[in-house]
């Protein structure tokens, strides 16, 4: 597998929903900035003009009836839109490229429907970004019923979106793929409790980050600073 994409850095957070990552890639954005790295944060379905129209399509659930072979599809097509648009170019001017969700949210979510071939999945990956995966994966662990909670939270009065919507179950199995694919990938994937406080979090995340900032171009001074006060 080749991992490294041109110049660059490219970083994805992965995990169900109310586990923390939108929260966590900002925090990790401001930081890395603050340090003087050029950062480009991003997020799937969507992350470029095109996709983020899919986006649309995607969550309202409009997609769901034409089946989970056409649904991963289009999140598919979204994703090549995203790369083509936003990732590689921000790849190729060096940048440090955080994406909340990535590859793994298919593999778990589409795949979770149980009426895809995974070979069809992997092709339909291997399509949309070619033989390049990102350098580093953190992917955010939570019980589900706790996540679920933190979303009903944060959503408020808003509509609940298409894969919130899924029964506990559904985001159970999720969880159980998810854990599969760090097992699997322990080069490229971390998994991170996001059980505990914000801080805490964005700590142990911290501490997974700070052996590649060499590779963001960010020196031993950054390396030494705390991180998150
Ligand atoms: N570690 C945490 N403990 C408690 N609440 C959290 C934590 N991290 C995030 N939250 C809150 O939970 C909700 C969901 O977090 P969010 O970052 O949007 O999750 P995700 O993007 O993974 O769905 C938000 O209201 C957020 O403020
Ligand atoms: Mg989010």
């Amino acid at each position: 597998m080749t991992r490294a994409p041109l110049g660059g850095f490219f970083i994805t957070f992965e995990g169900g929903e109310g586990a923390g990552k939108s929260s966590q890639v900002k925090r990790l954005a401001d930081h890395l900035r603050h340090l003087g790295a050029h950062v480009t944060l991003t997020r799937e379905p969507g992350g470029s003009p095109g996709a983020e129209r899919l986006r649309e399509l995607l969550l309202s659930g409009a997609v769901r009836d034409f089946g989970p072979a056409a649904e991963a599809m289009i999140f598919s097509a979204a994703r090549i839109d995203h790369l083509d648009h936003t990732i590689r170019p921000a790849l190729a001017r060096g940048e440090v490229v955080i994406c909340d969700r990535f590859i793994d949210s298919t593999r778990a979510y589409q795949g979770a429907s149980g009426q895809i071939e995974p070979a069809f999945l992997d092709m339909l990956e291997r399509i949309a970004i070619g033989p390049k995966r990102p350098h580093l994966t953190l992917i955010l662990d939570l019980p589900p019923h706790i996540g679920i909670a933190r979303a009903n939270l944060r959503r408020g009065a808003d509509k609940i979106d298409r894969f919130e919507s899924e029964a506990l179950s559904f985001h159970e199995h999720l969880r159980q793929t998810f854990r599969a694919i760090a097992q699997a990938e322990p080069d490229r994937c971390c998994l991170i409790d996001a059980s505990a406080t914000e801080a805490e979090v964005a700590a142990s995340i911290w501490s997974k980050i700070t052996p590649h900032l060499p590779a963001m171009g960010l020196g031993a001074q950054a390396q030494t600073m705390e991180p998150f006060a």
